[in-house]
């Protein structure tokens, strides 16, 4: 393969063909401000003295003179056989120079810089360790490290080889029809939804869906009920739509609709998470169901069902999805592949009903267009083929075998002084402290110690009525088990020793939102 050397970026130099300063010392003079700007970067790559010539319709020799004499002076570099480019270390009369562009730092101007409010009523004010980068227990994380690459990648590869145009264009903004037929089949098999292919529209994961639900579905100030605990990150899209959320106390059956009912009557919408309640793992009943099915009905609600886990159900069969049950077309089905397969693809779905499609659609188009093409394509084969099933089986085996790892760690290091509410389902489970103990204070000490445990206080809209750890086991391996667990024990014990209740964490607490960015 013959080496070529790739072009460097064109600056945006403007030469002025009239001017008294000669070509080479204009040149000169705009890549040197450039660096010292910072337009430029130490290493950036620099386009050759030919390409630039000829894109500036000048003859090369000012640009050669001009390069040679950046060259001399040091902000440019020639390395044998790749080209020119900004030098690594920079003439020291640069850094002063960068200095004094930074004591210009637009954040310091004096004027109004006025943005909206919504930003500082999502974002807590202390730092929230549970969701910053990767470590045990995350609770975002499927097991990757079982994913078949191999298969994906071959699939990947037989979709750039086709060259075909219409994975290039604009698309549909329900998604690709391929991949919905797939899906349609998929869901009324796996998970009892009522649905056909015209109903589906893929999204960039279930968080948009909640976004898209919101903005069709609700108005500034419209109630909706939202499990309390419950899901942050749906509690972030419903507040982002400037709803007005109902936090709804959640027990063993699941969402309680009669207080659910007590504190917003004609609320316009619900969330719910039916098949395995998020964070408490529990499964709604089925006389909750029918209530909260009648309420809708009756009311004219919407129910937003967030059924994002529920292909891991391990030792009972997979609980059927609330929308099968509907039959006022009043739900509102969303479902994810970031547990099925892993979160980067940022591939989801919602099953709408029919008079919701051109709604959806029309503000979906406002929104992002529709989900990238090619992703879809692969996915639409990756199914057809069978690895999707495949890959779930093994990942029900694998995620069985890792709750149960966790379920005796746990045992052993806490004995009585823990609880696991819910079922054996999912990719996590809560961790209950029935003494209350101070769950933030344990999510703070882990951290450091490389283990991400989400307080279950931090999962409460109102006053936390439970404590306890949300712990996803999906990403750890039963060999690492015992050694995250007993570190997760070094933060309870620690956390007894010194009582935190910091004021600024306080009053983080007290300020809606959370920090997954
Ligand atoms: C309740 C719930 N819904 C959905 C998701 C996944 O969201 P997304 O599909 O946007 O990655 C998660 C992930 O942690 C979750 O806990």
């Amino acid at each position: 393969v013959k080496k070529t050397v790739p072009p460097g970026i064109l600056p945006v130099a403007a030469i002025d063909r009239d001017s008294d300063t000669p070509l080479y010392r204009q040149l000169y003079e705009g890549y040197r401000d450039a660096i010292a700007e910072r337009r430029l970067r130490a290493g950036q790559r620099l386009p050759s003295t030919r390409s630039l010539a000829a894109e500036l319709r000048i003859s090369r020799i000012p640009v050669l003179n001009a390069f040679d004499q950046l060259t001399a002076e040091g902000y440019f570099e020639s390395r044998v056989g790749s080209g020119t480019f900004v030098a690594r270390s920079l003439p020291e009369e640069l850094s002063r120079a960068a200095l004094r562009k930074a004591d210009g730092n637009p954040m310091g101007r004096p004027g109004s810089r006025t943005i909206s409010r919504l930003p500082s009523t999502l974002v807590r004010s202390s730092a929230q360790p549970w969701f910053q980068g990767p470590g045990a227990f995350s609770i975002g994380q499927p097991p990757v490290d079982r994913f078949p690459v191999k298969v994906w990648s071959a699939l990947v590869a037989r979709h750039s080889r086709t060259g075909d145009p219409g994975l290039l264009h604009y698309s549909q903004s329900m998604g690709l029809p391929d991949l919905r037929e797939q899906l349609a089949e998929y869901l009324r098999t796996s998970r009892g939804v009522r649905c056909e292919a015209d109903q589906i529209m893929i999204v960039n994961g279930s968080q948009q869906a909640v976004d898209l639900a919101a903005r069709v579905l609700l108005d500034k100030d419209s109630p909706v009920w939202l499990e309390d605990p419950g899901y942050f990150g749906a509690r972030k899209a419903l507040r982002m739509s400037g709803a007005r959320i109902v936090p709804v106390p959640v027990d063993e059956e699941g969402l309680d609709v009669e207080a659910g009912i007590a504190r917003s009557p004609r609320a316009r919408a619900v969330f719910v998470t039916p098949s395995h309640q998020c964070p408490l793992g529990v499964t709604m009943s089925a006389a909750r169901r029918l209530n909260l099915l009648d309420w809708a009905r009756r009311e004219g609600a919407w129910i937003i069902e967030d059924d994002y886990d529920s292909e891991y159900r391990f030792g009972n069969l997979p609980v059927p999805a609330l929308q099968g049950l509907d039959r006022d077309s009043r739900v509102i089905y969303i479902g994810t592949f970031t547990k099925m397969l892993f979160p980067a693809l940022r591939l989801g779905y919602v099953v709408l009903p029919r008079d919701l499609v051109s709604p959806f659609s029309t503000i979906r188009r406002g929104m992002d267009f529709f989900s990238p093409t090619f992703s879809q394509a692969v996915l639409a084969d990756f199914i057809r083929e069978g690895h999707f099933e495949r890959h779930i089986r093994r990942t029900r085996l694998l995620c069985h075998e890792r709750r149960e790892a966790l379920v005796a760690a746990l045992g052993r290091a806490f004995g009585s002084s823990v609880r696991v509410p819910g079922d054996a389902a999912g990719m996590f489970l809560t961790a209950e402290f029935p003494d209350g103990r101070d769950d933030q204070a344990i999510g703070f000490r882990a951290a450091p110690l490389g283990v991400r445990a989400l307080p279950l206080s931090e999962c409460y809209d109102g006053r936390p009525r439970r404590r306890g750890l949300v712990l996803g086991y999906g990403g750890v391996r039963p060999a690492e088990m015992e050694t995250a667990v007993s570190l997760l024990r070094q933060a309870y014990d620690a956390a007894e020793a010194r009582p935190t209740r910091s004021p600024l964490r306080e009053i983080g607490r007290r300020v809606a939102g959370d920090a997954r960015d």
